[in-house]
């Protein structure tokens, strides 16, 4: 049985005061935390004080949105492995659609970020997914096959399996379309078959594979039922305290 694992990405919002006030009244609403996995995914300015204010509720955990994959050194503007679990990060996204359309972030990007990420002990949530014009054409396969033998280049099955993948089809990323249980499941099991051929079945039985893309308080219970969607990378719904706790509820089954 694979425990779920929901993740609320806040992308470039959020000052220190904001992050804090979500905290506060995310720990109000959600209660007890026992059979599922939250990261809470702040931009770098605000990881210390999300930390600060989760105090002693550690079973939720802190991520980040991207690193660099060298350690230190003459690197301006750039943020290591090392330093973020100098903050008690346990989490950092890599490859997310946004970064690599916007900033040009490539597999082998990725793949050097994945290796540097697993070195340092912090665990990778590995973003790929489609755009809309290669799944019209009917490349969705071919896209996600070598985004994933692209980015998981090297790695040992342990580390896979301490890796999250997060399909994000990029059409569904922040426009309120989601893609439909029945499509995610199909591109989940795919996803699920490939890890299978890179490394082996019991490896990929025990990846975590996460939804994200438009995932609400209202279809967070539909996607996460399906058997190969194990949690959901949350965008703008993660942004309010009362909606991201609904969409962590709806993983734990309520
Ligand atoms: P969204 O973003 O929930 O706002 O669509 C998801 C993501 O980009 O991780």
């Amino acid at each position: 049985m694979r425990k779920k694992i929901v993740a609320a990405n806040w992308k470039m919002n959020m000052t220190q005061g904001e992050a804090a006030r979500f905290v506060d009244a995310f720990l109000l609403d959600i209660g007890e935390i026992n059979n599922v996995d939250v990261v809470i995914i702040p931009p770098f300015t605000a990881i210390a004080r999300v930390t600060e204010a989760l105090g002693r509720a550690h079973n939720i955990k802190v991520g980040a949105q991207n690193m660099y994959w060298e350690k230190s050194g003459a690197f301006t503007g750039e943020i290591s492995a090392p330093l973020l679990r100098d903050l008690f990060v346990h989490y950092v996204v890599l490859g997310h659609s946004e970064r690599r359309t916007l900033f040009g972030e490539t597999d082998e990007m990725v793949n050097r970020k994945m290796h540097a990420a697993h070195e340092a002990k912090l665990r990778p949530i590995v973003c790929i997914g489609e755009s809309l014009e290669q799944r019209d054409k009917g490349n969705v396969e071919k896209i996600l096959s070598t985004q994933l033998h692209g980015s998981l280049a090297g790695l040992k099955p342990k580390e896979l399996q301490e890796t999250v993948i997060a399909y994000e089809p990029v059409w569904a990323i922040g426009t309120g379309r989601n893609a439909t249980p029945a499509q995610a499941q199909e591109a989940h099991a795919f996803v699920r078959h490939t890890l299978a051929e890179m490394a082996d079945k019991t490896t990929a039985e025990r990846v975590r594979i996460q939804y994200g893309g438009s995932v609400k308080p209202d279809n967070a219970r539909e996607l996460m039922s399906q058997p190969d969607i194990d949690g959901a990378l949350v965008g703008g719904a993660s942004l309010d305290p009362r909606s991201f706790a609904q969409i962590v509820k709806a993983a734990r089954n309520e």
